[in-house]
């Protein structure tokens, strides 16, 4: 086999860095190819995997007080929204502003230049007149060039459990270039998911259906597909824990023997002991507290949290100040 794109070198290069260190981990964003992409679709309609649907259910609800403080302004404003994806959510609020004749320019940031294609003619359907500016690239990069800084006020969006999935460290960092990239009164809605009864939790990473232990699996069949290993599914379990503490929901793979594996695009065998556990994702979840007490850390003001009735998720409004 012959693997010579540079797509297929960047994940072989972090399969490689992955399974090398102590901790064998692997990156999350690795399980949205083809056929990852089809079972998280099937995740967000799953009974167990509430986040989806409850975020869907507040923006619906409270599109209004989110929007009116720029809406209502008068003047143009800018739209940003880190991690776009198909949009579904971000539809409400587009809609809301189009239907109330609002001027703003939408500008969603996604890695995959199709996605964003895709969600532009979608825009364009339910909004002929929505301005849409797609920046394709990473955050990183987006927060640095900052193509919406064009004098207007901005209302820059983070939704989901997208901020959750990032590691202590790196989410820390990620919140202050983003602090950075805003000015004063600038708006920042961030999605978070609470903690809550830590059964109902643990049931959104291990579904009765085992979809989402499907869906860590491909992970492992992905690296089977592309790069040529020979990963034996049946030997890996799929495992999340909750820690109620730090409020970390985080999926392993683990090995249910002692094993060796080969991926062919490195050449190289990686040795598993018996119970060894890959770690594949963080999923954080957040008392009230601790978005107040991070809002204040970035230089944030919350104005408000709006949830759902259960407070199982919330999309918090915070101000720069
Ligand atoms: N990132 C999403 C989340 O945190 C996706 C997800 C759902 C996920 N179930 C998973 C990621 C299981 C890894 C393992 O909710």
């Amino acid at each position: 086999m012959n693997h010579t794109t540079t797509y297929d070198q960047i994940f072989a290069q972090d399969v490689l860095q992955g399974l090398s260190s102590p901790l064998k981990t692997l990156p999350s964003k690795y399980f949205y190819d083809e056929k990852g992409d089809k079972l998280f679709q099937a995740i967000m309609a799953l009974p167990e995997y509430y986040l989806t649907r409850t975020e869907y259910a507040i923006l619906e609800t409270y599109k209004a007080q989110i929007l009116d403080r720029f809406a209502k302004s008068g003047k143009p404003f800018n739209l940003v929204e880190l991690g776009a994806g198909n949009g579904l959510k971000t539809k409400i609020l587009i809609q809301y502003l189009c239907d109330q004749k609002v001027e703003f320019t939408y500008f969603p940031i996604d890695i995959s230049g199709y996605v964003l294609k895709e969600l532009e003619e979608d825009l364009k359907e339910i909004c002929p007149q929505v301005k849409v500016h797609p920046i394709t690239g990473t955050y990183r990069h987006a927060l640095k060039d900052r193509e919406w800084d064009n004098g207007s006020p901005t209302l820059m969006l983070f939704l989901g459990s997208n901020y959750g999935n990032f590691l202590e460290e790196d989410a820390k960092e990620l919140l202050d270039r983003i602090s950075d990239s805003l000015r004063i009164n600038d708006g920042l809605l961030m999605g978070f998911d609470l903690k809550k009864d830590p059964e109902l939790i643990l049931a959104a990473y291990n579904d009765a259906q085992g979809v989402t232990r499907d869906f860590n699996l491909n992970l492992l069949e992905r690296i089977n597909r592309e790069l040529g290993g020979n990963f034996e599914l049946d030997k890996f379990k799929h495992w999340p824990i909750y820690d109620p503490v730090s409020g970390e929901c985080k999926s392993f793979l683990v090995s249910l023997e002692e094993q060796q594996v080969f991926i062919e695009a490195l050449n190289k065998t990686f040795q598993f002991t018996h119970a060894e556990p890959i770690f594949t994702e963080v999923s954080k979840k957040y008392g009230l507290h601790d978005i107040d007490a991070l809002s204040q850390e970035k230089g944030f003001k919350v104005e408000k949290n709006f949830m759902d009735d259960e407070a199982f998720f919330s999309d918090s409004l915070w101000v720069k100040s």
